[in-house]
């Protein structure tokens, strides 16, 4: 079967399913959930709530053997140069592989590097945590600032705080934005004696890392420090400019050019983590990751819990035509976690040509957006709930606390079902009224209130369950998304894997540096740009 004919398929189912409602589809089948339910160990995916059955998730996956899903998978594990803009492999999952996994890029063994690799970063992270790597003073570093922006900042910055309970090293700290605030605010605290620098940048050119890296070179040397470099660690792909940068070669941790940014958490990227969490957690959570690659690589499609998820995904978007996802982790922890998918998938398939240059005919990545329940619900959720667009939900939950908030992880586990429950199956009109009247609201003030109270319902959401969020559990989890959004890209026929799309406002940035700090604007600015400048320059 072809792509379009899968495709043309999926429209039939949808005509029938438009015609019911989520009330309908579990009126009618009482074996629903158990048939739309997957699982892997303790993490269970649960698509009940989708709008969608199982003749549906037929078509779908017949619609990921037309696009080979399979073939292209494997192409993936094989090393293959599958990100052909930049003609380079992409082996993320070799990252986060046993030392005696065979990996190769387009041919070359690229384990024995990794195992090195991960051992030295690995080691400098417990040499900083036992003070055996101590700051130039003879005393243990208290806090390490981990200077790297997109995916080098948010992979770790979103662990770190994700697995806090895990945390006993020194205090970790994330500076991303070239906006000096960011810098200075977390400096304000610190002192400079024993903080570590932590300058993350797969190309060691980005604005953003290296004028903040060079802030605060000049904020440990304007301290008296005689040895800037001392408070300085680099992780990099170019090891050259982080030498030049004044990084001794023993604190410089290298990674290869088949590692995407978004894609790099499981590399000396996670040098913070591991310094925040120790080795042996942060081999759990790469163990996580592994786990699900292992599933991804053998499970059939049916039951295959990323293709799954990509496949829904595709269901909402291509064919009944939602344009974004609100990712909602029932979890304070998981705060950075919608943050995170979004490089990770915004990045990854906001793409508008296919891989031979010509142009999409459907859409491509949605809108991926987020906040933690319980607080969304009290600031987004309304519009989910009564607002004029559908916008599915990922809910992602755990079964227990890490800590001691046994009561209130029973409220928060609540409020998420209830949440669900809600954009399901609504309330009408009729029920509304009957409920304002058991409260003893006047019979014409319930009336008129009615339209108000009631909620349409038949609004989709996938539910994401594992027992805590562990080390593993968050290995798992990335994982779980990194290879949705490769199936995604499979079945667009994108490459996932650059992001040309960010270059332009680089190039523009560099050309209006001069313009903004010495009225040098070049003669041929458009007018809006020219206007806007000579506005900021105004005072
Ligand atoms: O601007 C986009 C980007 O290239 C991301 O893909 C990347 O994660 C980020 O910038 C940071 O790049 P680097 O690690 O090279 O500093």
């Amino acid at each position: 079967m072809s792509i379009s004919h899968a495709f043309a398929r999926l429209e039939d189912e949808a005509a029938q399913i438009r015609g019911s409602s989520l009330r309908e589809l579990f009126a009618d089948d009482p074996g629903r959930v158990a048939s739309l339910t997957f699982r892997l160990g303790d993490l269970t995916v649960d698509f009940s709530r989708e709008r969608l059955d199982s003749a549906v998730l037929g078509a779908l996956v017949e619609l990921a053997e037309a696009a080979d899903v399979t073939g292209k998978r494997d192409a993936m594990f094989a090393g293959e140069a599958i990100n052909a803009t930049e003609n380079r492999a992409v082996l993320h999952m070799s990252l986060r592989a046993a030392d005696s996994a065979a990996f190769s890029a387009e041919g070359d063994d690229v384990m024995s590097g990794i195992v090195t690799t991960r051992d030295q970063f690995l080691a400098f992270a417990e040499a900083v945590r036992s003070g055996s790597m101590a700051a130039p003073d003879g005393r243990p570093f208290t806090d390490v600032v981990n200077i790297g922006i997109g995916g080098s900042d948010l992979g770790p910055a979103m662990a770190v705080r994700a697995l806090s309970p895990d945390a006993d090293g020194p205090r970790l700290h994330f500076v991303s934005n070239v906006d000096g605030a960011h810098l200075a605010d977390t400096l304000k605290p610190l002192d400079p004696a024993r903080t570590l620098f932590i300058v993350a940048s797969k190309t060691f050119t980005t604005l953003e890392t290296m004028t903040n890296a060079h802030a605060a070179r000049d904020w440990v040397a304007a301290s008296g420090a005689l040895q800037p470099g001392d408070h300085f660690a680099a992780v990099s792909t170019n090891i050259a400019a982080a030498n030049d940068f004044g990084i001794a070669s023993e604190r410089i941790f290298g990674f290869w050019d088949w590692v995407g940014g978004r894609y790099s958490v499981w590399s000396s990227i996670g040098l913070p983590v591991a310094i925040a969490i120790g080795e042996e957690k942060f081999r759990r959570f790469l163990a996580g990751a592994a786990a699900m690659d292992d599933h991804f690589r053998t499970a059939p499609l049916a039951e295959n819990l990323p293709v799954l998820l990509a496949l829904v995904g595709i269901w909402r978007r291509n064919v009944m035509g939602w344009p974004t996802v609100a990712l909602i982790p029932y979890d304070q922890r998981l705060e950075r976690f919608a943050a995170y998918i979004q490089q990770l998938d915004m990045e990854s398939n906001g793409k508008r040509v296919r891989l031979d240059g010509s142009p999409v005919d459907g859409a491509t990545g949605p809108v991926i957006w987020g906040e933690p329940g319980t607080n969304a619900q009290h600031s987004f959720f309304q519009l989910i709930h009564q607002g004029t667009d559908i916008v599915p939900v990922d809910f992602i939950l755990a079964r227990e606390a890490r800590d001691g908030t046994g009561d209130q992880h029973a409220l928060l586990q609540a409020n998420c079902l209830a949440q669900a429950q809600a954009l399901a199956f609504g309330r009408t009109e009729e029920e509304a009224l009957a409920v304002m009247l058991t409260d003893g609201v006047e019979a014409s003030e319930a009336k008129r209130l009615a339209p108000h109270r009631s909620f349409p319902g038949n609004r989709p959401s996938t539910l994401i369950l594992h027992d805590r969020l562990d080390p593993f559990a968050l290995g798992r989890l990335i994982a779980l998304f990194e290879h949705k959004v490769f199936v995604q890209g499979a079945i667009w026929g994108i490459n996932s894997f650059d992001q040309w799309g960010v270059e332009l406002g680089k190039q523009l940035a560099g050309a209006l540096i001069p313009a903004i700090r010495d009225g040098d604007a070049p003669d041929d600015l458009d007018a809006a740009t020219a206007a806007s400048l000579a506005e900021l320059r105004r005072r």
